[in-house]
């Protein structure tokens, strides 16, 4: 047994310990530096707190398991929600996250998501014209913004019952507002010192006016819904979007507040747009700098002749491998932060009650002896017999809380995929190293810049002279 003081740490830069590195946005790169020199378990400081980082896929499990009753997400996530008037399934813990969590299951049952099937085939086949609008004009686009507005469609029609169409529309207000408020939040959390209770700077006034725009939209969706269920009682057995769930709920539970439903609706969004738009564009990047896995891809998306996937989507092996390989390398949500509720002993080290535990989701990825050459891509390691297994990945976390949009995710990956692949091809307008990795409560491509064209074999096939005239 050791004392979690006795553990290595990286040298830190201040009095604030290791802060200033937690809000790089390399900071997941740091962590697997740190942990190759240091191992997989080790401390770095939260101002005076010391951490204690866990980089064991099977440690991390099993604090993951053990929730909500020994572990819980770190404290300054929940306040800072609660403080933006944000509080839902995500930043919240113990009974209220149990409550909110059983609300919210239903909308990622397979048979929700088989009824909401129709719906994402159609906000699919928007994607795909204006992949082919942009194939026809030329344009120079920074490709992972095209996958947000899919992702921000699907999950708003999901989650409030609207189609915003932002595919069509581009940037909205609301779609504005949502990109200040979460990288707002994503640096509170690691603050350790709440300077912005006591001095508001330019940011923090930009920060509340967008809050209030999204709570404003929020507020007019749940109205509308709410028209709905008394128009169409019915709808209470056989809701179709959360804000249903949640408002046939509080018919029977009235202390379920609209506060409450206003937080898990925008959670929603926060959890589901990033994190499934960043992968679909680094899936993209990985397989645009890679001839052989791009001929495999065309060669699978040839093989079958549909437009927009049907229900019950087909496997798709090389899409899926290439998905799986995009979550190892460039995983979007490489690393949760927890806090032990008691006094506990993980992986052999004695914690106090509120040690902060971060879990460095990610480093099995980059583990040699799981994965052999790790830092190459490789799809092909997830078609070979008694090849790499996903359950040595932790993309969508664990336990309890494991991610209930992974579903929904996988088959927007799928879709979306399909939908730019099938008949278009993309021109990367950089070098591969040009494109950074930027975390930011998630991790996205920055600087992604490409050119969609329509490829070969989708071309109207050329029509010769004679051809022609004779018709
Ligand atoms: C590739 C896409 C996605 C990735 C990599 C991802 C990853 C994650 C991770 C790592 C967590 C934390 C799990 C834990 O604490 O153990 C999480 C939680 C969550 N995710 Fe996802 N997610 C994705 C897509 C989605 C989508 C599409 C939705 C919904 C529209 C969603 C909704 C949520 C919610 C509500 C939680 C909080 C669950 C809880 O605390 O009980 N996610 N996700």
């Amino acid at each position: 047994m050791q004392t979690l003081q006795q553990l290595p740490m990286p040298p830190q830069s201040g009095l604030l310990g290791h802060v200033s590195e937690l809000k790089k946005p390399d900071i997941h790169r740091q962590m697997l530096a740190w942990i190759e020199e240091y191992g997989n378990t080790f401390r770095i400081k939260l101002g005076m707190k010391d951490v204690l980082v866990l980089a064991d896929p099977a440690q991390i499990k099993t604090v993951l398991k053990e929730r909500p009753e020994q572990f819980r997400r770190i404290k300054s996530i929940e306040s800072v929600f609660e403080e933006a008037g944000l509080n839902g399934i995500f930043s919240a813990d113990g009974e209220r996250w149990k409550h909110q969590r059983k609300l919210t299951e239903p909308m990622f049952q397979p048979s929700h998501l088989k009824s909401f099937y129709p719906k994402l085939a159609e906000i699919t086949c928007r994607l795909e014209s204006r992949f082919a609008m942009l194939a026809q004009v030329g344009e120079v686009v920074e490709l992972v913004d095209e996958f947000k507005r899919y992702t921000i469609d699907v999950t708003s029609l999901l989650a409030f019952g609207e189609d915003f169409n932002a595919i069509d529309k581009g940037e909205t207000p609301l779609s504005a507002s949502l990109r200040d408020v979460f990288p707002t939040i994503n640096q509170r959390i690691k603050s350790p010192v709440p300077l912005w209770r006591f001095f508001k700077t330019s940011k923090d006034k930009q920060f509340e006016q967008s809050l209030n725009e999204v709570k404003r939209f929020v507020s007019s969706c749940i109205e509308k819904q709410r028209n709905a269920l008394s128009d169409k009682p019915e709808l209470a057995d056989a809701p179709e979007n959360m804000l249903q769930v949640m408002l046939s709920e509080q018919r029977q539970d009235p202390t379920l507040t609209d506060k409450e439903i206003v937080a898990n609706a925008v959670t929603l969004l926060l959890a589901g747009e990033d994190t499934t738009a960043n992968t679909l564009a680094w899936m993209a990047y990985l397989v645009s700098y890679d001839s052989v896995t791009s001929g495999q891809l065309n060669t699978e998306l040839n093989e079958h002749a549909y437009e927009t996937l049907p229900w019950p989507i087909p496997r798709l092996p090389i899409t899926t491998a290439i998905m799986y390989e995009a979550m190892r390398l460039k995983p979007v949500a490489p690393q949760i932060y927890m806090e032990s509720l008691e006094d506990n002993v993980v992986s052999g080290i004695t914690l106090k009650k509120g040690t902060p535990i971060f879990c460095m989701l990610h480093a099995s990825g980059f583990n040699p002896e799981l994965f052999s050459q790790p830092k190459t891509f490789d799809p092909n390691r997830w078609l070979e017999r008694g090849g790499a297994s996903f359950s040595q990945l932790q993309p969508f976390g664990g336990g309890t809380r494991l991610c209930p949009g992974r579903s929904l995710a996988m088959m927007e990956i799928k879709l979306a995929f399909n939908a730019l692949f099938k008949k278009f091809t993309i021109e990367p307008q950089q070098a591969a190293e040009e494109v950074i990795e930027q975390f930011a409560f998630t991790m996205s491509p920055v600087g992604f810049n490409v050119k969609v064209k329509l490829r070969e074999q989708s071309k109207p096939k050329p029509v010769k002279s004679e051809e022609a005239l004779s018709r």
